[in-house]
């Protein structure tokens, strides 16, 4: 917000005017000579190596180092079952700092929070503290991301779902994030400007939840109904997330969009699945796995790879034609 005053026959008329800034925090990556950009995506992943979480990092070292990758994106469901206790857990290392050790991973994280994560000191998870003890870790609720040909836009799903705020069961730390109503607006106000004044080629929304899914969660109806419309109208290239514990793709019958799931980085093989399957699901892979992303100024290559790294599904997209293989 900025205060404007106006000096009209002297009075002064002042308003608050919403400015056409967005308040999300803004990160930039460079990417390379070329142009183009490597990254790789996980997400549920800490399990101090358990559930093959380890065997998907070697694998992620490997195709890492093969695509030469710029940066990690984890969407969320960091530290399972309940986040982190608080800065000093020794589950960040034994989850994070100690599973990617590769030379490949050795880059940049960004991260956002999952459901677990917010069962847990949601807020340390954002604190620069833990960028002492490991500098790749970069994790906020919501913030954009500037790679120059793509332009990322990181949204905190997890305050969208009805559901957190009536189940008995379990206790999330909402701290910062109540009134809830103001909060989810703000982040679609956000979103929305942020979108709208995006140059990038490629625009990409990451966040933790769904919106389509085939998996055992199914389709998160809140993103459905709020945050769809406005990634249609602006253009959206692809949506990734995690939550359900697979690797998928599903195409747009009536956009652009693609909707890529990677929340496979350890405990999988749930077994059931959630939804109708139609033609818009294009791939569906219940065990554990991770996706890479290709981007250069007119193609995209995504592929998804299991936790052999052997690729399972293809797709390439370019600026005038969608395709996929
Ligand atoms: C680890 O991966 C292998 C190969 O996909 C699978 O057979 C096995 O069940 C997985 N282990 C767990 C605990 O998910």
């Amino acid at each position: 917000m900025a205060f404007h005053c106006l000096l009209l026959a002297g009075v002064i008329f002042c308003a608050f005017l919403a400015t056409s800034i967005a308040d999300f925090p803004k990160f930039d990556h460079s990417v390379k000579d070329d142009g183009s950009l490597s990254i790789l995506v996980i997400g549920d992943w800490g399990r101090k190596g358990c559930y093959n979480q380890s065997h998907v990092a070697i694998q992620m070292g490997r195709i890492g180092e093969k695509l030469n990758i710029d940066f990690v994106i984890s969407t969320g469901d960091n530290f399972y079952d309940n986040g982190l206790k608080g800065i000093n857990d020794p589950a960040f290392e034994e989850s994070f700092t100690n599973i990617y050790t590769a030379r490949s991973l050795q880059k940049q994280w960004y991260s956002v929070l999952g459901n677990h994560d917010y069962r847990g000191d949601a807020v340390a998870q954002l604190s620069p503290v833990l960028r002492d003890i490991d500098q790749r870790w970069l994790c906020r609720r919501s913030f954009l991301l500037d790679a120059e040909t793509a332009e990322f836009f990181f949204v905190d799903t997890t305050p969208f779902v009805d559901s957190y705020f009536t189940e008995p069961e379990h206790k999330y730390d909402w701290r910062d994030v109540l009134p809830r109503n103001t909060y989810i607006s703000s982040i679609l106000k956000d979103l929305e400007t942020s979108l709208r004044e995006s140059t990038a080629t490629w625009k990409i929304v990451v966040g933790h939840h769904a919106i389509r899914s085939f998996g055992h969660h199914g389709d998160t109806q809140e993103l459905l109904k709020k945050m769809l419309p406005i990634l249609k109208i602006h253009n959206v290239d692809f949506y990734m997330n995690g939550h359900d514990h697979c690797l998928e793709h599903i195409s747009s019958l009536d956009s652009p969009i693609q909707y890529l799931t990677s929340g496979a980085g350890s405990k999988a093989w749930r077994g059931d699945i959630k939804g109708d399957k139609n033609d818009a699901v294009k791939f569906y892979y219940d065990g554990q796995g991770f996706m890479s992303i290709e981007i250069a100024q007119t193609n995209a290559e995504i592929v998804f790879y299991d936790v052999f790294g052997e690729s399972l599904h293809r797709l390439k997209v370019s600026k005038d034609l969608y395709s996929s293989i």
